[in-house]
């Protein structure tokens, strides 16, 4: 089986083993050094020396607790779209009533750091940004530093929230280094953990905003699990074994080293990308803007993607339809992933397009 959808991606038998054991009590010894080594070894692929906090819930939970914890109700905050995932946090902040002043981009394309600017020098109200870094719906990265310094320049106290979901242990994401105040990611992505929990790394301006917001919360309290993961404990029941099999994740990225997993992505990328123009698909993303884990691609002129995806799933490739549901494709290449897998899953997609074109059956 060829799994290669944008998570949960496949987990390494070292992750498996990890979940396949009695679960801990979470007030217990064990959880509590669980807890401090995930968090611990985490760090280094957010860039981050302070606060990470293991929160229970997938991505859009740790979307859902930056919206929560930064924002007031009604306050107008600026939010960057590239695609599905910034619209994503949009919608939450709008659900949870703040004023969403969106900045959209088209499909493929990355923000504009000269936009960014501009939208800010238009509304000096905006003292929030949201973006994302990997736009998993579109296969685009943005570029984080340029974009925070052109932001900065106008608003040079700009809070800056980032959905590292489809990055970390990726991609290079230095949160202290570019100044980034809340940057989430999730457990199965690059990290090669199962789907589970939310991981949100806060800097000082991050705690600042978090004290001055009045958005309610309870689940999502960043203040309250903060108290808590001081002591390595989480205020409610978190998903033990999830951090078990992130845990094991973790502990082979770290024996992997951040560059060697970075080059890994970067090459998988190059890839993915050059095999597929080969084929005659189109990637979304210009190819210096183009995300390393995963790419998006416009399917040959006439070609069904619902059809194509089917015989990929009849052969056990598994890809996943992108942006323009039935006319883009995407393959993802993150976390457990070598050059071999994408070059399977590229051998098979040449096949089945070719029969698709001939009318093959
Ligand atoms: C960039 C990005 N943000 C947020 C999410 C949402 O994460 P989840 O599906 O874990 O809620 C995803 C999931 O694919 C993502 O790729």
């Amino acid at each position: 089986m060829n799994i290669r959808i944008p998570g949960p991606t496949p987990i390494p038998p070292a992750v498996k083993e990890a979940l396949a054991v009695e679960i801990p009590g979470h007030r217990s010894r064990p959880f509590a050094q669980l807890l401090a080594e995930v968090t611990a070894l985490v760090k280094p692929a957010f860039g981050a020396a302070g606060d990470v906090l293991v929160l229970t819930g997938s991505g859009t939970g740790g979307l859902e607790a930056g919206v929560a914890n930064l924002l007031s109700p009604g306050q107008p905050a600026l939010f960057a779209s590239i695609g599905t995932f910034g619209e994503r946090w949009a919608k939450i902040a709008a659900a949870f009533g703040a004023e969403v002043v969106r900045l959209d981009f088209p499909p493929g394309q990355v923000a504009e750091p000269a936009a960014v600017a501009d939208a800010l020098r238009a509304d000096p109200r905006l003292a929030v940004l949201f973006l994302t870094h990997s736009e998993t719906s579109t296969g685009a990265l943005n570029d984080l530093p340029a974009i925070v310094a052109a932001a900065r320049a106008v608003r040079p106290d700009l809070v800056v929230a980032v959905d590292g979901v489809s990055s970390a242990g990726a991609v290079p994401l230095e949160t202290d280094a570019w100044g980034l105040d809340l940057v989430i990611t999730a457990s199965q992505k690059a990290l090669m953990g199962p789907p589970g929990l939310a991981l949100v790394a806060v800097g000082p301006r991050g705690w600042e905003a978090i004290e001055a917001a009045r958005m309610p919360r309870y689940y999502w309290d960043l203040r309250r699990a903060r108290q808590d993961a001081a002591k390595n404990q989480t205020p409610f029941t978190p998903a033990v074994q999830d951090l078990l099999g992130l845990r094991a994740g973790l502990r082979l990225l770290q024996a992997e080293g951040l560059p060697a997993s970075f080059a890994r992505h970067r090459r998988l990328g190059q890839l993915a990308r050059q095999g597929l123009r080969e084929l005659g698909f189109t990637p979304l993303a210009a190819e210096d803007q183009a995300s390393p884990t995963v790419t998006a691609a416009w399917l040959p002129e006439g070609m069904s993607g619902s059809a194509l995806l089917q015989r990929l799933a009849a052969r056990d490739v598994y890809l996943s339809a992108g942006h323009a549901k039935d006319r883009t494709l995407r393959v993802a290449h993150m976390g457990y992933c070598a050059e071999s897998d994408v070059a399977c899953a590229l051998s098979v997609l040449a096949e089945e397009a070719a029969a698709l074109r001939g009318g093959g059956a």
